[in-house]
């Protein structure tokens, strides 16, 4: 039996962008997520460099917590909570980006959330950016890899370190920080310019004489700099904030015993839950980055001064999400799949979801082994669960069996963890109350425990209502994780 330690911080999580809606609503400017259409699992999400009528952008509605906070905040407490992770927009506080003064309304919105879960016991964990920049920094600086805009981003730090002191201790800097890798990561994690009506994963914008590779890695570095200031200050301001990054992570197997597929699937880790990690929690740069820098003709635009606040800055605990794991291989072999935007090989030993992601609770206790092991830091996995269709019965109810099935799987996974040695203090499933799908823009992708009336065809009018798995993960709560029974 999965034995969790005493004060474990089991909750939820939801982003800003896929959640909040009122997109445009007491004084909120526009952010990158805003300009995104919706798709599906075979049609990709578009950019719209200005908001086209009869278009669908997943954003500007999400599941309308605006509007539903105080209902769905409720929720979460009845299940139990210990956390909420959620995200301030940046543009609700700073709606261009580089404003001079903040937008009060915004931080109003946020101080009576904050404050109600401080009344429910509930400790906010809080991601200052999660796939979302104010989208005039694009417009006008090119995004992330314009250095300007880490000062914009550390006033923004700065600003809700101040104003949230005492109400919120637990704070993550970019989501995903190491998405900034993938083309699918360029604009969304990193803002950098698309073409008006490209596809998501679309070549971005670059720099005269630069590519698309050293557009990224630039952004990333820039964004590692904001994060280790913001981290400074953060503790500066409240030597309690417990200040993490936040890396998707996971686990890529060899398809074959060649040490050639071993090499490229050790090589395709480092790079996925090593390469941020190493520069947030050891203050600098793998010794593999030389290597991929030059081997990649990337020539980053790195200063002393940036060297200096990155090994100052570093972080208190590994946050990370888990969904899936992948395959790697030498040899042009076997079928491909998605697995949390990343093309890999498919793993016949393995079931996948509708979007094509592995179910692999084993490679979760992997995953959690291998980061501890480098680290030997307090870990979090603040993003985990099971996209699904789900069905609602003629009297309401909706019996998420495969969703408990996948949960179950994954806490003991993280219960085996722990027996392992791993010092794991939280565990925040994604999208626990229904909200867009970040990658396919998708209503009807659901995460929740809480079912949100809306779905693809822009139907429905928010109600909320209970799935089986609020019930079950209200008792998971209640037990500290050591009664997993679905009955
Ligand atoms: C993570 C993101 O990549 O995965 C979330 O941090 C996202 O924002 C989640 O929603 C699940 O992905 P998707 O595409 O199913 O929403």
């Amino acid at each position: 039996m999965a034995q969790f330690p005493e004060g474990f911080l089991w909750g939820g999580a939801t982003a800003a962008n896929q959640y909040e809606g009122a997109w445009n609503v007491d004084g909120k400017g526009p952010s990158t997520a805003d300009m995104l259409t919706g798709g599906d699992v075979d049609h990709p999400r578009h950019f719209t460099k200005t908001i086209e009528p009869d278009t669908y952008y997943p954003s500007h509605t999400g599941s309308d917590f605006y509007h539903h906070w105080e209902e769905d905040l409720e929720y979460l407490h009845r299940m139990g909570f210990k956390t909420y992770r959620l995200s301030i927009a940046w543009t609700r506080i700073f709606p261009n980006g580089d404003d001079a003064q903040p937008n009060q309304k915004g931080l109003d919105f946020y101080r009576q959330v904050f404050k109600r879960c401080q009344e429910y016991g509930i400790e906010p964990l809080v991601t200052l950016s999660h796939y979302e920049a104010p989208y005039h920094l694009t417009e006008a600086y090119g995004g992330w890899q314009d250095r300007r805009v880490i000062d914009f981003f550390v006033n923004y730090a700065q600003t809700v370190f101040r104003e949230y002191k005492g109400l919120v201790h637990y704070w993550l800097t970019f989501n995903e920080i190491n998405m900034l890798q993938s083309p699918f990561g360029a604009y969304m994690a990193g803002a950098l310019p698309l073409a008006d009506g490209a596809p998501l994963t679309a070549p971005v914008g670059v720099r005269a004489g630069g590519d698309q590779l050293q557009a990224q890695y630039q952004a990333l570095h820039n964004q590692f700099v904001a994060s280790a200031k913001a981290v400074q200050i953060g503790h500066a301001v409240d030597p309690d904030n417990m200040i993490g990054c936040m890396i998707a992570a996971g686990v890529d197997y060899p398809l074959t015993s060649k040490p050639e597929d071993t090499f490229k699937a050790d090589m395709s880790n480092n790079m996925r839950n090593y390469f941020c990690g190493d520069v947030q929690v050891r203050g600098e740069y793998p010794a593999f980055a030389k290597r991929f820098f030059n081997d990649n003709d990337i020539h980053l635009d790195i200063t002393d001064e940036d060297r200096q606040a990155i090994a100052m800055g570093t972080v208190d605990f590994y946050s990370f999400s888990y969904y899936s794991s992948g395959v790697q291989t030498t040899t042009n072999e076997g079928e491909q799949t998605e697995s949390n935007q990343t093309k890999t090989n498919k793993n016949p030993y393995l079931k996948y979801n509708d979007w094509g992601w592995a179910m692999d609770p084993l490679g979760l206790r992997i995953t959690l082994n291998r980061i501890y092991g480098r680290y030997d830091i307090p870990l979090m996995v603040v993003e985990n669960g099971l996209g699904a269709f789900d069905k609602v019965e003629a009297d309401g109810s909706i019996n998420d069996d495969y969703r408990i099935a996948y949960l179950q799987g994954h806490i003991q996974a993280m219960g085996e963890a722990i027996a392992d040695g791993v010092d794991l203090i939280g565990y925040t499933t994604w999208g626990c109350i229904d909200l867009a799908s970040a990658g396919t823009g998708q209503m009807d992708k659901r995460y929740g425990f809480v079912y949100v009336n809306r779905n693809d065809k822009q139907e429905g009018d928010y109600s909320r209502s209970p799935k089986k798995s609020f019930y079950w993960y209200k008792k998971v709560i209640a037990s500290n994780g050591t009664d997993l029974s679905n009955d």
